[in-house]
């Protein structure tokens, strides 16, 4: 069995282990046409998302991601093929995942994606395949993906300024992306925005983001800084919690009605506003961790399989693939690393520990 671990192992995140914590559990009964049992962890937690990065590259460099300068990506040999994701995917649909997120680095470096795409799309029992990108390349790519069978797609927009955009991501670029978000509104895919906030560079816009989202009909989601930047400088103060922006938009757009979690398999609270124009999402895994109901496994693009952003234990599915394995035993595997999911990541305890790899490194 194919099984690997970070040099510098460390239980301590273990011991925010509370198997008493089993408020979102979901009751599920084995079906017989399926393949597999469900992967379901030692908290009851019941896994139907797996999320896909199919490349550590991108285009920019933004700094609660990426070192300003990467001293090389993955070569072509070290990332998973599109048949071995299609294999190790096929064999999880058949294990109850229904859902299929295609992140990255910028999984649209990643050349000929749609045929991903394409393969993946021929998979029974996936209901969704979407991709989270930066939109700068999304107008182009855009038509090819949608007719490989994409359905739902999220472009992060974190200003709407280009210098604040150059001093978050080192790059220029903000036009693409706003040409790729309107390339994506003209689509029949389920559009949504991600916005993340630093305190000392784009607090101030938020409200201009909203307004963005609510004149285009879209729902925007805030996520949380979390310690998952290459450069180590997370902390607590550059954090904008959920209900801090809350505040701040209800006090210039009037109340806004919760809708709780309007769809269950999500991790934001979403809230709507009164005229019906638009929402917004928060997903704040810093000051609400959301652990109890996670449903989601990971495959980083050089083929490790793991059970959280902040786990520091990996799977390595990729050899396995390669070792002409069966799907059983790759069903073994993906079992095993659903076995060893820790209840919570403990991002607040004093003894939490950033994981080695940085978020472009795992997907976003
Ligand atoms: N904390 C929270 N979200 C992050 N992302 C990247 N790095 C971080 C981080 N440290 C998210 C961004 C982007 C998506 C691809 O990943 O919101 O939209
Ligand atoms: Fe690239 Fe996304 Fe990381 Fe920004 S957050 S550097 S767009 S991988």
């Amino acid at each position: 069995m194919v099984r690997c671990q970070s040099s510098s192992v460390d239980s301590s995140n273990q011991e925010y282990m509370n198997p008493h914590d089993h408020s979102s559990v979901t009751k599920i009964h084995p079906d017989p046409n399926r393949e597999f049992p469900p992967l379901i962890d030692s908290f009851g937690r019941v896994h139907e998302s797996l999320r896909v990065s199919v490349t550590d590259a991108c285009n920019i460099r933004c700094r609660y991601c990426m070192p300003a300068v990467v001293n090389g990506f993955l070569p072509q040999h070290r990332l998973m093929s599109f048949d071995a994701i299609h294999r190790v995917v096929s064999v999880l649909a058949a294990s109850g995942i229904r859902k299929v997120r295609l992140t990255g680095g910028e999984p649209l470096m990643r050349p000929n994606l749609d045929q991903l795409v394409q393969q993946l799309s021929s998979i029974d029992g996936l209901q969704h395949i979407a991709l989270t990108t930066n939109g700068m390349m999304l107008a182009d790519q855009l038509p090819a993906l949608e007719q490989a069978g994409l359905t739902h797609v999220n472009i992060s927009l974190d200003t709407l300024r280009e210098d604040a955009f150059q001093q978050i991501s080192r790059r220029q670029g903000l036009e693409s992306v706003l040409q790729g978000i309107d390339a994506a509104i003209k689509s029949r895919l389920q559009v949504r925005l991600n916005a993340l906030m630093l305190r000392d560079i784009n607090l101030q816009d938020c409200v201009p983001l909203v307004q963005f989202a609510r004149d285009r009909k879209l729902i925007i989601r805030f996520i949380e800084f979390m310690p998952l930047d290459a450069d180590r400088n997370w902390n607590q103060d550059q954090v904008v919690s959920g209900s801090e922006l809350r505040s701040i938009l209800q006090s210039h757009f009037g109340s806004l009605d919760s809708v709780g979690r309007a769809d269950p398999s999500q991790p934001s609270s979403d809230y709507m506003f009164a005229d019906g124009n638009g929402g917004v999402g928060f997903i704040d895994p810093v000051s609400q961790p959301f652990c109890s109901s996670c449903n989601r496994l990971r495959l980083t693009a050089d083929g490790k399989l793991r059970n959280c952003l902040f786990g520091r234990e990996e799977w390595d599915v990729k050899s396995l693939c390669e070792s002409n394995a069966s799907n059983q035993e790759i069903y073994a595997l993906v079992a095993q690393c659903v076995a060893n999911k820790y209840a919570a990541h403990g991002i607040s305890e004093l003894n939490f520990k950033q994981p080695d790899r940085a978020m472009y490194q795992i997907g976003g």
